[in-house]
């Protein structure tokens, strides 16, 4: 079916009902870990913020799509990331979840091959050499990985993964203004839910559940206490297409600048914002699977999604602001992280009453309304991922709305 045929071309939304995916995807365990070896292992995944892997040899190490993976800081400071796995038998290298390698050494706590921070190996645990073994042939494997804005990303296709800017760029240029290199973390939350990972983007990409699930946020929001995301998700937006009324044109509430329990802004804004983008109060990019990031003028907050199981995942999101704002004597941080923190739990718990659902479900699948045009578009930009024939075409049209939302 063409793409015309399914999005109404005057207004984001479906024009006819659409069938969910499987209800089993979202439970099952092969599809999960086909989910694994295609999506997650395909895509450009966030792992942290750079400078959370401060000086040369300190490391991080991450679960990636069944997989662990070391970031580390080496000699020159630069991050580079490795399978963590000895290229001798296999074992794992680094048990814990950081730390610093002494004397720039990754030591495999086996039969302790060694290696640089270049992930050479520069000795053995055998006294003897053996014919037919290079050392230069047995470093560790490298994972490529990527940085923008701070945040830096691995994927496990190397040298076959699709070059970042080209699969990310666009998607995270909303935020081009936001100076995100050089922000700091104030408050971190972490919570796991007992959800599958797909639940959670779906509940993000429509706000039909919001009036229900968000009372709070409705009111700092007020479109969203229509259902609705932004003003052209409205059939008729146009027949009040320059009203500024915040029902209407999707920005906070008349007086509210930021996401904070009374609206205010805690720190100085950041310069370098359009009028427009403090006028809309909260600015998304999305970064498929694992990341979004939402810019407010004075702080911008990064929720990452992580699977551990067909059926549960985990959510870390932190609170970055520029390194003079965390000084800021008026910063409140605990009041100001409650209020995004509620909204959190609430989508959790949202996403955990979907999950328990499906096993009962009598169907197969369930149906999208006009309102899920972005539920829609994840699911097809699934289909795409797992090498399923797509209903539309809505890899492209995925990037051109993202554009249209505040
Ligand atoms: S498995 Fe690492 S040194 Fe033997
Ligand atoms: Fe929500």
């Amino acid at each position: 079916m063409s793409r015309e045929g399914i999005f109404a071309t005057d207004f984001n939304g479906l024009t006819e009902a659409q069938p969910t995916l499987p209800f089993a995807w979202y439970y099952d365990r092969d599809q999960y870990q086909r989910e694994l070896d295609t999506i997650w292992s395909q895509n450009w995944v966030y792992l942290c913020r750079a400078d959370s892997v401060t000086a040369s040899g300190d490391y991080r190490v991450f679960a990636l799509a069944g997989h662990e993976v070391i970031l580390l800081r080496d000699d020159a400071g630069e991050l580079c990331a490795y399978f963590n796995s000895c290229r001798h038998r296999g074992s794992r290298l680094c048990e814990q979840g950081g730390g610093s390698f002494k004397r720039g050494r990754i030591i495999c706590p086996y039969h302790s091959w060694s290696y640089d921070l270049r992930g050479r190996l520069v000795a053995t645990g055998s006294a003897r050499t053996v014919a037919g073994f290079d050392p230069a042939d047995h470093g560790l494997s490298p994972v490529a990985i990527a940085s923008w804005g701070g945040f830096v990303f691995a994927n496990l296709a190397g040298a076959d993964a699709r070059p970042f800017a080209e699969t990310l760029g666009e998607e995270l240029s909303p935020l081009n203004n936001w100076p995100l290199a050089s922000l700091r973390v104030g408050h971190r939350f972490s919570k796991t839910l007992a959800c599958n990972w797909k639940l959670f983007w779906e509940n993000f990409n429509e706000c039909l559940h919001c009036p229900r699930v968000h009372p709070g946020l409705c009111q700092l929001v007020p479109i969203y206490g229509r259902g609705l995301m932004v003003r052209k998700d409205d059939p008729h937006w146009r027949d009040r297409a320059d009203d500024d009324n915040a029902r209407v044109s999707g920005r906070l509430r008349a007086g509210a600048e930021t996401w904070s329990p009374d609206g205010r802004a805690a720190v100085a804004a950041f310069t370098g914002l359009t009028e427009a983008e403090k006028g809309i109060g909260h600015t998304y990019a999305v970064a498929m699977p694992s990341l979004f990031v939402v810019g407010h003028v004075d702080y911008v907050r990064s929720v990452q999604i992580t699977p551990l199981d067909s059926e549960r995942m985990r959510l870390d999101a932190e609170w970055l602001f520029a390194p003079e704002a965390l000084d800021d004597p008026g910063l409140d941080l605990p009041a100001l992280t409650a209020f995004a923190e509620q909204v959190m739990l609430e989508d959790g718990q949202a996403c955990e009453l979907n999950q328990r659902g499906l096993r009962s479900a009598s169907a197969s699948h369930g149906i999208l309304m006009s309102e899920e045009y972005e539920v829609f578009a994840f699911q097809e930009w699934v289909r795409c991922e797992l090498g399923e024939a797509p209903l539309a075409e809505a890899r492209a049209s995925r990037a051109s709305r993202r554009k249209e939302r505040g």
